[in-house]
């Protein structure tokens, strides 16, 4: 008996399939149904399941004994292509064990015995049809669901985004919290920084020791588009060269004796992040030139492999040479200097931040007495014009020593002053002190002359070849230095 298939029509209701290879059994069943649920009708398991491809079938109610494929396989086979799909059997009281079996591997989900009572099928099928629904139900829900939730997903990502941009307009500022300044040679300093921070190019970190060149390109990687991918420093003039080269490279299998295996190099770590470059003024030639190759054709080799890995990382370098004069002497390649200087930050030294050194000071108080919980109260003001008057050649670094070893050296309760702060510090201050504005200018130079050699000769343990060195002149003439200004050495 064949069966005329039509198109899937999606708007209507779902169809109940009935498949047995007896015509009476099939003509009988479709009366049972007629208008209430639309009826398919197959006589053999293949033609049945091309009806299952071709419309949308709720209920699927199967005879168990027909010629080319029993009832509990065609049911197999609609449960693994059309799980939604229920599925009943008609069965006679002689296949209660193929039925047990089919119940039981969750082939057929309920069964009529032969020969049925037509109210009793027609209330069996109409329930699985309501079962078939509420499936079909649910997993529309739940695909709607999570759409919903994706589209939650994404308005949370963006809101997020929108917030951000919101507060930089706001505030027009980053999270720059840790660098401390507010002198006017600082504040045009943090304007390039947020630039640094804004675009993606190679940025040069320039200033003397301890200016806070690390804190900078921290700062510029971790307020950045990259922040969420790593930041991979390196010291240039830390390691020799070929340690140096491994470390950034990495090395094949083999490239030397101990390359027991592949390794990546830092480059291929910062993949996607920042790769700041320490000491870049210290770089050797050789590696220059590597360097150069990873900023133009922006990928890597591993030493002793010729194949070529792509990264995208952005640089960031600091120094406290003067890279053009470098160049001009020849121990700094003219291309990479233009590569590595295209956003330039310089650090002011301290001793040109005015007022800077007295929030520092209050800064680094608050975070040594916290992390020793040692409670102090603050700075005697001679100890505030001390800090205020010393030149600070160790810039802000140099400040925060200071300030840790006072909070060392105090007792709970104290206010700092001179006697906790460092001969360095003091020693200018008793120079200035020294010079009180009184007298000929000759007294006075002799004065301040007086203090300046007892200092060095303290510092030296009273060694005079390390004195005289230290001040720039000869040992026979800082001899007659001591004689005459009468210092006792
Ligand atoms: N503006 C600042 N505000 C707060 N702390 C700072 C600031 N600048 C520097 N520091 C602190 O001073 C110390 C030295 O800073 P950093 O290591 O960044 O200096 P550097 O320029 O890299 O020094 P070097 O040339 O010796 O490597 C750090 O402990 C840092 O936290
Ligand atoms: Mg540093």
């Amino acid at each position: 008996m064949s069966n005329s298939i039509s198109p899937p029509e999606p708007s209507a209701p779902p169809a109940v399939l009935i498949v047995d290879d007896e015509p009476n059994t099939l003509t009988l069943l479709k009366q049972l149904f007629g208008r209430e649920i639309p009826v398919r009708t197959a006589s053999t398991g293949p033609e049945a399941l091309r009806v299952l491809e071709a419309v949308e079938v709720g209920v699927i109610v199967a005879d168990q004994r027909m010629p080319d494929m029993s009832g509990t396989e065609l049911l197999g086979q609609v449960m693994q292509r059309h799980p939604d799909v229920v599925r009943i059997m008609l069965t006679a009281f002689a296949d209660i064990d193929t039925l047990t079996e089919a119940i039981n591997t969750g082939k057929v989900f309920q069964y009529v015995a032969k020969p049925w009572d037509n109210r009793d099928l027609a209330m069996t099928v109409r329930s699985a049809m309501e079962t078939y629904n509420l499936r079909r139900k649910n997993a529309q829900l739940l695909e709607q669901n999570t759409r919903l939730v994706e589209e939650l997903r994404q308005a949370n990502r963006e809101l997020e985004r929108e917030n951000i941009t919101l507060k930089r307009a706001v505030t027009g500022s980053y999270q720059l919290d840790n660098i401390i300044g507010v002198s006017p040679a600082m504040k045009k300093t943090l304007g390039v920084i947020e630039k640094a921070i804004e675009s993606d190019a190679t940025v040069l970190i320039h200033g003397e020791t301890g200016t806070g060149k690390e804190v900078v390109a921290r700062a510029v990687h971790y307020n950045s588009s990259r922040r969420d991918r790593k930041f991979v420093a390196q010291n240039c003039g830390s390691l020799p060269e070929a340690l140096l080269e491994t470390e950034l490279f990495g090395h094949a299998k083999g490239a030397f004796t101990s390359a027991d295996k592949d390794r990546r190099g830092l480059f291929e770590e910062a993949d996607g992040g920042t790769m700041f470059l320490d000491e870049i003024g210290d770089m050797p030639m050789t590696m220059q030139v590597k360097l150069l190759r990873v900023l133009e054709e922006g990928e890597v080799r591993r030493i002793g492999s010729n194949e070529p890995v792509r990264v995208d990382v952005r640089i960031l370098s600091a120094t406290h040479k003067n890279l053009r004069e470098e160049v001009e002497a020849g121990r700094f390649r003219r291309d990479l200097y233009y590569r590595l200087d295209v956003l330039r930050v310089h650090l002011p030294p301290l001793r040109e931040r005015d007022g800077d050194v007295m929030l520092l000071a209050k800064h680094f108080l608050d975070k040594y007495t916290a992390r020793s919980r040692k409670p102090l109260s603050g700075l005697t003001p001679a100890a505030i014009q001390a800090l205020t008057d010393h030149s600070f050649p160790g810039n802000v670094r140099e400040l925060e020593n200071e300030i840790e070893r006072a909070v060392a050296l105090a007792n709970p309760g104290d206010t700092v002053d001179v006697d906790l702060l460092s001969a360095e510090v003091v020693g200018d201050r008793k120079l200035a002190a020294a010079d009180n504005g009184n007298g000929s200018l000759r007294g006075r130079l002799r004065e301040v002359e007086r203090r300046l050699i007892t200092q060095e000769l303290i510092k030296n343990d009273g060694n005079r070849t390390h004195s005289a060195a230290k001040l720039g002149i000869s040992v026979r003439a800082l001899q007659k230095k001591i004689n005459l200004l009468e210092i006792k050495a």
